[in-house]
Protein backbone atom coordinates (compact mmCIF):
# COMPACT_ATOMS: atom_id res chain seq x y z
CA UNK A 1 0.00 0.00 0.00
CA UNK A 2 1.57 3.46 -0.51
CA UNK A 3 1.36 4.72 2.81
CA UNK A 4 3.19 1.30 4.28
CA UNK A 5 6.10 2.02 6.28
CA UNK A 6 9.50 2.77 3.84
CA UNK A 7 12.89 3.98 4.62
CA UNK A 8 13.11 6.10 2.25
CA UNK A 9 10.80 7.41 -0.48
CA UNK A 10 12.78 6.18 -3.64
CA UNK A 11 11.14 2.75 -3.76
CA UNK A 12 7.58 4.60 -3.18
CA UNK A 13 7.43 6.54 -6.54
CA UNK A 14 5.61 6.32 -9.57
CA UNK A 15 6.98 3.07 -10.96
CA UNK A 16 5.59 1.56 -8.38
CA UNK A 17 2.62 -0.62 -8.35
CA UNK A 18 1.97 -0.25 -4.87
CA UNK A 19 2.07 3.43 -5.64
CA UNK A 20 -0.98 3.01 -7.91
CA UNK A 21 -3.06 0.56 -6.47
CA UNK A 22 -4.09 -0.30 -3.12
CA UNK A 23 -7.25 -0.89 -0.65
CA UNK A 24 -9.32 1.42 -2.31
CA UNK A 25 -8.58 1.52 -5.90
CA UNK A 26 -9.27 -2.60 -5.73
CA UNK A 27 -12.82 -1.98 -3.84
CA UNK A 28 -13.67 0.30 -6.89
CA UNK A 29 -12.54 -1.41 -9.47
CA UNK A 30 -14.52 -4.55 -8.33
CA UNK A 31 -17.74 -1.98 -7.66
CA UNK A 32 -17.43 -1.21 -11.69
CA UNK A 33 -16.98 -4.81 -13.07
CA UNK A 34 -19.74 -5.88 -11.02
CA UNK A 35 -21.96 -2.60 -12.42
CA UNK A 36 -20.99 -3.61 -15.69
CA UNK A 37 -21.82 -7.54 -14.98
CA UNK A 38 -25.22 -6.58 -13.58
CA UNK A 39 -26.29 -4.40 -16.59
CA UNK A 40 -25.35 -6.81 -19.18
CA UNK A 41 -26.17 -9.89 -17.49
CA UNK A 42 -29.42 -8.88 -15.32
CA UNK A 43 -30.72 -5.52 -16.01
CA UNK A 44 -29.28 -1.82 -17.63
CA UNK A 45 -29.78 -0.48 -14.45
CA UNK A 46 -27.62 -2.74 -12.96
CA UNK A 47 -24.97 0.35 -13.90
CA UNK A 48 -26.00 2.02 -11.03
CA UNK A 49 -24.73 -0.54 -8.66
CA UNK A 50 -21.88 1.54 -7.84
CA UNK A 51 -23.76 4.64 -6.65
CA UNK A 52 -25.82 2.29 -4.42
CA UNK A 53 -22.53 1.20 -3.21
CA UNK A 54 -21.49 4.10 -2.03
CA UNK A 55 -24.35 5.53 -0.94
CA UNK A 56 -25.10 2.35 1.52
CA UNK A 57 -21.28 2.89 2.51
CA UNK A 58 -21.90 6.58 3.39
CA UNK A 59 -25.08 5.60 5.19
CA UNK A 60 -22.70 3.61 7.24
CA UNK A 61 -20.18 5.71 7.43
CA UNK A 62 -22.28 9.19 9.17
CA UNK A 63 -25.25 6.50 10.48
CA UNK A 64 -23.04 4.33 11.89
CA UNK A 65 -19.24 5.57 11.72
CA UNK A 66 -17.61 2.65 10.14
CA UNK A 67 -16.36 2.74 6.83
CA UNK A 68 -16.77 -0.97 5.14
CA UNK A 69 -15.34 -0.24 1.81
CA UNK A 70 -12.69 2.28 1.99
CA UNK A 71 -9.82 3.02 3.94
CA UNK A 72 -9.81 6.76 5.07
CA UNK A 73 -5.85 6.81 5.58
CA UNK A 74 -5.36 6.17 2.34
CA UNK A 75 -7.42 8.30 0.94
CA UNK A 76 -5.45 11.37 2.73
CA UNK A 77 -2.50 9.59 0.81
CA UNK A 78 -4.21 9.77 -2.93
CA UNK A 79 -5.06 13.15 -1.88
CA UNK A 80 -1.64 14.32 -1.59
CA UNK A 81 -1.19 12.46 -4.66
CA UNK A 82 -3.59 14.49 -6.50
CA UNK A 83 -2.49 17.21 -5.25
CA UNK A 84 1.19 16.85 -6.52
CA UNK A 85 0.62 15.39 -9.87
CA UNK A 86 -2.59 18.08 -10.41
CA UNK A 87 -1.89 20.95 -9.14
CA UNK A 88 0.67 23.89 -10.73
CA UNK A 89 3.45 25.06 -8.25
CA UNK A 90 2.46 23.19 -4.81
CA UNK A 91 5.77 21.65 -4.40
CA UNK A 92 8.97 22.85 -2.06
CA UNK A 93 10.96 25.85 -3.24
CA UNK A 94 9.59 28.43 -0.96
CA UNK A 95 6.08 26.89 -1.19
CA UNK A 96 4.61 24.76 1.57
CA UNK A 97 1.20 23.27 2.36
CA UNK A 98 0.83 25.71 5.23
CA UNK A 99 0.04 28.97 4.90
CA UNK A 100 2.30 32.07 5.76
CA UNK A 101 2.24 35.06 7.94
CA UNK A 102 0.92 38.35 6.88
CA UNK A 103 3.01 41.08 7.59
CA UNK A 104 2.70 44.63 6.57
CA UNK A 105 0.31 43.33 4.05
CA UNK A 106 2.58 41.01 2.32
CA UNK A 107 2.30 36.83 2.71
CA UNK A 108 5.66 35.93 4.18
CA UNK A 109 7.25 32.37 4.80
CA UNK A 110 10.43 33.76 6.56
CA UNK A 111 8.59 35.28 9.57
CA UNK A 112 6.79 32.40 9.70
CA UNK A 113 9.63 30.62 10.16
CA UNK A 114 11.56 33.26 12.20
CA UNK A 115 8.28 33.15 14.65
CA UNK A 116 8.73 29.17 15.14
CA UNK A 117 12.09 29.22 16.09
CA UNK A 118 11.58 31.86 18.64
CA UNK A 119 8.92 29.58 20.14
CA UNK A 120 11.00 26.25 20.15
CA UNK A 121 13.35 28.06 21.22
CA UNK A 122 16.07 26.57 18.38
CA UNK A 123 19.65 26.83 18.52
CA UNK A 124 22.35 25.35 15.85
CA UNK A 125 23.02 21.94 16.47
CA UNK A 126 19.69 21.69 17.37
CA UNK A 127 17.24 18.10 16.42
CA UNK A 128 14.42 18.43 14.91
CA UNK A 129 11.35 16.01 14.09
CA UNK A 130 8.76 17.54 11.69
CA UNK A 131 6.12 15.18 11.22
CA UNK A 132 3.97 15.43 8.16
CA UNK A 133 6.17 17.25 6.66
CA UNK A 134 5.23 18.14 3.53
CA UNK A 135 7.80 19.21 1.21
CA UNK A 136 10.18 19.59 3.62
CA UNK A 137 10.49 23.29 3.40
CA UNK A 138 10.52 23.93 7.11
CA UNK A 139 13.19 21.63 7.92
CA UNK A 140 15.38 22.53 5.19
CA UNK A 141 14.94 26.40 6.68
CA UNK A 142 15.81 24.91 10.14
CA UNK A 143 18.78 22.92 9.06
CA UNK A 144 20.41 25.80 5.89
CA UNK A 145 19.38 29.31 8.05
CA UNK A 146 19.87 28.14 11.75
CA UNK A 147 21.93 25.18 11.78
CA UNK A 148 19.95 22.04 12.97
CA UNK A 149 19.73 18.53 12.37
CA UNK A 150 16.60 17.59 11.31
CA UNK A 151 14.55 14.11 9.88
CA UNK A 152 10.93 14.40 8.45
CA UNK A 153 8.06 11.88 8.69
CA UNK A 154 5.57 11.90 5.98
CA UNK A 155 2.81 9.80 4.45
CA UNK A 156 2.76 11.35 1.15
CA UNK A 157 5.73 9.82 -0.85
CA UNK A 158 5.64 12.09 -3.33
CA UNK A 159 6.20 14.72 -1.16
CA UNK A 160 8.61 12.41 0.91
CA UNK A 161 11.18 12.11 -2.57
CA UNK A 162 10.51 15.56 -3.43
CA UNK A 163 12.65 16.44 0.31
CA UNK A 164 14.71 14.04 -0.12
CA UNK A 165 15.70 14.52 -4.20
CA UNK A 166 15.07 18.44 -3.84
CA UNK A 167 16.44 19.01 -0.48
CA UNK A 168 18.85 16.44 0.55
CA UNK A 169 16.65 15.69 3.75
CA UNK A 170 16.05 12.35 5.60
CA UNK A 171 12.23 11.52 5.74
CA UNK A 172 10.76 8.41 7.31
CA UNK A 173 8.17 7.62 5.00
CA UNK A 174 5.21 6.49 7.09
CA UNK A 175 2.17 6.70 9.36
CA UNK A 176 3.39 8.22 12.52
CA UNK A 177 1.04 5.82 14.11
CA UNK A 178 2.87 3.08 13.07
CA UNK A 179 6.09 4.57 15.04
CA UNK A 180 3.84 3.32 18.32
CA UNK A 181 3.99 -0.48 17.48
CA UNK A 182 7.73 -0.38 15.65
CA UNK A 183 10.43 -0.86 17.93
CA UNK A 184 12.87 -0.66 15.42
CA UNK A 185 11.88 3.04 14.84
CA UNK A 186 11.24 3.66 18.35
CA UNK A 187 15.37 2.74 18.90
CA UNK A 188 16.52 4.93 16.45
CA UNK A 189 13.97 7.93 17.19
CA UNK A 190 13.14 8.10 20.86
CA UNK A 191 15.21 10.59 22.85
CA UNK A 192 16.81 12.09 19.78
CA UNK A 193 15.17 15.49 19.51
CA UNK A 194 15.02 18.64 20.72
CA UNK A 195 11.49 19.72 19.22
CA UNK A 196 9.14 18.21 17.80
CA UNK A 197 6.38 20.44 14.85
CA UNK A 198 2.83 19.53 13.91
CA UNK A 199 2.14 21.80 10.90
CA UNK A 200 -1.35 21.63 9.71
CA UNK A 201 -1.02 17.92 9.58
CA UNK A 202 -3.27 16.56 13.05
CA UNK A 203 -6.32 17.71 11.09
CA UNK A 204 -5.96 14.35 9.17
CA UNK A 205 -5.11 12.29 12.05
CA UNK A 206 -8.82 11.45 12.98
CA UNK A 207 -10.54 9.83 10.07
CA UNK A 208 -13.89 10.96 9.38
CA UNK A 209 -15.80 8.02 10.11
CA UNK A 210 -14.88 8.68 13.68
CA UNK A 211 -15.94 12.23 14.14
CA UNK A 212 -18.35 10.65 16.61
CA UNK A 213 -16.44 8.86 18.53
CA UNK A 214 -14.80 10.84 21.10
CA UNK A 215 -13.22 8.06 22.51
CA UNK A 216 -11.53 7.12 19.80
CA UNK A 217 -10.49 10.89 19.17
CA UNK A 218 -9.18 10.96 22.37
CA UNK A 219 -6.95 7.80 22.46
CA UNK A 220 -5.43 9.48 18.74
CA UNK A 221 -4.51 12.83 20.02
CA UNK A 222 -2.93 11.42 23.03
CA UNK A 223 -1.38 9.03 21.46
CA UNK A 224 0.32 11.98 18.98
CA UNK A 225 1.33 13.69 22.68
CA UNK A 226 2.59 10.50 23.74
CA UNK A 227 5.00 9.94 20.91
CA UNK A 228 6.33 13.40 20.84
CA UNK A 229 6.72 13.27 24.46
CA UNK A 230 8.88 9.91 23.63
CA UNK A 231 10.61 11.64 20.65
CA UNK A 232 12.23 14.40 23.06
CA UNK A 233 15.55 14.62 24.54
CA UNK A 234 14.95 15.43 28.31
CA UNK A 235 17.80 16.87 28.58
CA UNK A 236 17.49 19.08 25.99
CA UNK A 237 17.34 23.13 26.31
CA UNK A 238 14.31 23.55 24.34
CA UNK A 239 11.69 20.29 25.18
CA UNK A 240 8.81 22.16 23.08
CA UNK A 241 6.38 21.15 20.57
CA UNK A 242 4.89 23.55 17.84
CA UNK A 243 1.42 22.68 16.22
CA UNK A 244 -0.36 24.41 13.68
CA UNK A 245 -4.12 22.77 13.59
CA UNK A 246 -7.25 24.17 12.18
CA UNK A 247 -9.76 23.58 14.84
CA UNK A 248 -13.54 23.83 15.14
CA UNK A 249 -16.05 26.36 16.47
CA UNK A 250 -19.19 25.63 17.80
CA UNK A 251 -21.26 28.07 16.17
CA UNK A 252 -24.58 27.16 14.92
CA UNK A 253 -24.30 25.27 11.75
CA UNK A 254 -26.82 25.13 8.89
CA UNK A 255 -27.27 22.36 6.46
CA UNK A 256 -25.07 23.85 3.64
CA UNK A 257 -22.39 23.38 6.55
CA UNK A 258 -22.69 19.54 6.08
CA UNK A 259 -22.98 19.31 2.73
CA UNK A 260 -19.73 21.30 2.33
CA UNK A 261 -17.97 18.83 4.94
CA UNK A 262 -19.06 15.70 2.95
CA UNK A 263 -16.99 16.98 0.26
CA UNK A 264 -14.35 17.65 2.09
CA UNK A 265 -14.30 14.75 3.78
CA UNK A 266 -14.19 12.90 0.31
CA UNK A 267 -11.33 15.03 -0.70
CA UNK A 268 -9.22 14.96 2.45
CA UNK A 269 -10.64 12.72 5.29
CA UNK A 270 -10.26 13.96 8.55
CA UNK A 271 -11.60 15.98 11.43
CA UNK A 272 -10.87 19.51 13.04
CA UNK A 273 -10.62 19.09 16.72
CA UNK A 274 -12.63 21.27 19.25
CA UNK A 275 -10.17 23.53 20.95
CA UNK A 276 -11.34 21.99 24.49
CA UNK A 277 -11.25 18.74 22.99
CA UNK A 278 -8.33 18.18 20.97
CA UNK A 279 -4.69 17.91 21.70
CA UNK A 280 -4.98 20.72 24.29
CA UNK A 281 -6.75 18.48 26.64
CA UNK A 282 -5.40 15.46 25.58
CA UNK A 283 -1.52 16.66 25.64
CA UNK A 284 -2.16 17.52 29.24
CA UNK A 285 -0.49 14.92 30.88
CA UNK A 286 2.54 15.41 29.32
CA UNK A 287 2.88 19.10 27.97
CA UNK A 288 1.96 22.28 29.33
CA UNK A 289 0.66 24.78 26.93
CA UNK A 290 2.75 28.13 26.67
CA UNK A 291 0.88 30.13 24.04
CA UNK A 292 -1.84 29.38 21.72
CA UNK A 293 -2.44 31.72 18.62
CA UNK A 294 -5.41 32.53 16.96
CA UNK A 295 -4.05 32.51 13.13
CA UNK A 296 -7.09 32.07 11.05
CA UNK A 297 -7.11 35.57 8.62
CA UNK A 298 -3.44 34.51 7.82
CA UNK A 299 -4.67 31.00 7.18
CA UNK A 300 -7.45 32.37 5.02
CA UNK A 301 -5.20 35.31 3.38
CA UNK A 302 -3.01 33.19 1.90
CA UNK A 303 -5.66 31.26 -0.02
CA UNK A 304 -6.80 34.72 -1.17
CA UNK A 305 -4.27 36.93 -2.04
CA UNK A 306 -1.32 33.50 -3.14
CA UNK A 307 -3.21 32.32 -6.09
CA UNK A 308 -0.26 29.19 -5.97
CA UNK A 309 -1.18 28.29 -2.53
CA UNK A 310 -3.49 25.10 -2.40
CA UNK A 311 -6.35 26.73 -1.29
CA UNK A 312 -6.76 28.79 -4.49
CA UNK A 313 -4.41 26.96 -6.52
CA UNK A 314 -5.52 27.25 -10.55
CA UNK A 315 -5.06 23.93 -12.50
CA UNK A 316 -3.23 24.59 -15.92
CA UNK A 317 -4.23 21.31 -18.17
CA UNK A 318 -1.47 19.69 -19.66
CA UNK A 319 -1.53 16.33 -21.81
CA UNK A 320 0.37 14.65 -18.60
CA UNK A 321 -2.67 15.83 -16.24
CA UNK A 322 -5.44 14.52 -18.81
CA UNK A 323 -3.83 11.16 -18.59
CA UNK A 324 -3.43 11.47 -14.64
CA UNK A 325 -7.00 12.30 -14.34
CA UNK A 326 -8.50 9.12 -16.46
CA UNK A 327 -6.05 6.87 -14.82
CA UNK A 328 -7.11 8.39 -11.56
CA UNK A 329 -10.91 7.41 -12.65
CA UNK A 330 -10.18 4.40 -11.50
CA UNK A 331 -7.36 4.22 -9.22
CA UNK A 332 -9.77 6.31 -6.85
CA UNK A 333 -13.45 6.12 -6.19
CA UNK A 334 -13.73 9.82 -5.34
CA UNK A 335 -12.71 11.62 -8.35
CA UNK A 336 -15.99 12.91 -8.25
CA UNK A 337 -16.81 14.42 -5.59
CA UNK A 338 -13.32 15.50 -5.89
CA UNK A 339 -14.51 18.05 -8.99
CA UNK A 340 -17.85 18.97 -7.28
CA UNK A 341 -15.75 20.21 -4.45
CA UNK A 342 -13.44 22.90 -6.69
CA UNK A 343 -16.89 23.34 -8.96
CA UNK A 344 -18.38 24.68 -4.88
CA UNK A 345 -15.59 25.93 -3.53
CA UNK A 346 -16.42 23.91 -0.70
CA UNK A 347 -13.13 24.87 1.45
CA UNK A 348 -13.63 28.32 1.82
CA UNK A 349 -17.17 28.03 2.42
CA UNK A 350 -16.13 27.47 6.33
CA UNK A 351 -14.69 30.89 6.62
CA UNK A 352 -17.96 31.87 7.24
CA UNK A 353 -19.57 35.10 5.12
CA UNK A 354 -16.64 37.34 3.08
CA UNK A 355 -14.51 34.41 2.86
CA UNK A 356 -12.18 36.29 -0.13
CA UNK A 357 -12.47 39.92 1.64
CA UNK A 358 -9.53 41.25 1.75
CA UNK A 359 -9.37 43.14 5.44
CA UNK A 360 -7.20 41.49 8.22
CA UNK A 361 -9.94 41.28 10.84
CA UNK A 362 -9.23 38.45 13.62
CA UNK A 363 -12.81 39.61 15.69
CA UNK A 364 -14.44 39.50 12.28
CA UNK A 365 -13.34 36.14 12.03
CA UNK A 366 -13.97 34.36 14.92
CA UNK A 367 -17.86 35.40 14.93
CA UNK A 368 -18.48 34.37 11.41
CA UNK A 369 -15.62 31.23 10.69
CA UNK A 370 -16.87 27.65 11.11
CA UNK A 371 -13.09 26.71 11.45
CA UNK A 372 -9.97 28.59 14.00
CA UNK A 373 -6.52 27.89 13.08
CA UNK A 374 -4.45 28.09 16.11
CA UNK A 375 -0.89 28.07 16.75
CA UNK A 376 0.10 25.93 19.97
CA UNK A 377 3.35 25.87 21.77
CA UNK A 378 3.67 23.07 23.81
CA UNK A 379 6.61 22.80 27.04
CA UNK A 380 7.24 19.14 28.08
CA UNK A 381 6.89 18.70 31.98
CA UNK A 382 8.90 18.14 34.25
CA UNK A 383 9.94 15.00 35.49
CA UNK A 384 7.99 12.88 32.27
CA UNK A 385 9.88 9.84 30.90
C1 LIG B 1 -1.42 20.13 4.78
S1 LIG B 1 0.02 19.17 4.64
C2 LIG B 1 1.16 20.14 5.58
C3 LIG B 1 2.58 19.83 5.19
C4 LIG B 1 3.66 20.60 5.95
N1 LIG B 1 3.63 20.33 7.36
C5 LIG B 1 3.54 22.08 5.67
O1 LIG B 1 3.17 22.82 6.59
O2 LIG B 1 3.80 22.47 4.54
C6 LIG B 1 -0.31 17.77 5.71
C7 LIG B 1 0.85 16.78 5.74
O3 LIG B 1 0.63 15.79 6.74
C8 LIG B 1 0.99 14.52 6.22
N2 LIG B 1 0.26 13.52 7.03
C9 LIG B 1 -1.06 13.45 7.24
N3 LIG B 1 -1.36 12.44 8.08
C10 LIG B 1 -0.18 11.85 8.41
C11 LIG B 1 0.19 10.75 9.25
N4 LIG B 1 -0.73 10.07 9.93
N5 LIG B 1 1.50 10.40 9.33
C12 LIG B 1 2.44 11.09 8.64
N6 LIG B 1 2.16 12.15 7.83
C13 LIG B 1 0.87 12.53 7.73
C14 LIG B 1 0.57 14.60 4.77
O4 LIG B 1 1.17 13.62 3.97
C15 LIG B 1 1.03 16.01 4.43
O5 LIG B 1 2.39 16.04 4.13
Amino acid sequence: MSCSIQENATNTQANSFAYWVDKNTIVWLCLILVSVFLAIEVSLWGCLFWIVALVLDDILVYGFGKSVLFDSQLRVCRNYQWMHNMYDNTTGSGRDLGFNLVVEDDLSQQAKYEHMVKELKLEKGMMICDIGCGYGDWLKYCRDEVGCEVVGVNMSPEQAHYAEHEYGLHVFVLNWKDILFDTELQKKLYGKFDAITFMDTVEHYVSMEDRRNNTKQAKIYSDMCLMASKLINKKSKSRRVFMSCLHQTRKHRPWRFYYHSYFMDKFYSGYYPFLDEGPLKECEPWFNVVKVDDKTEDYRLTGVRDSKHFQAVKVNITPKKIAYFCMVLLLDPHTIHRLLYYFQDSWMYFYGDNAYDETYDVEYRKKVSFVLLFWVTFELKEGVN
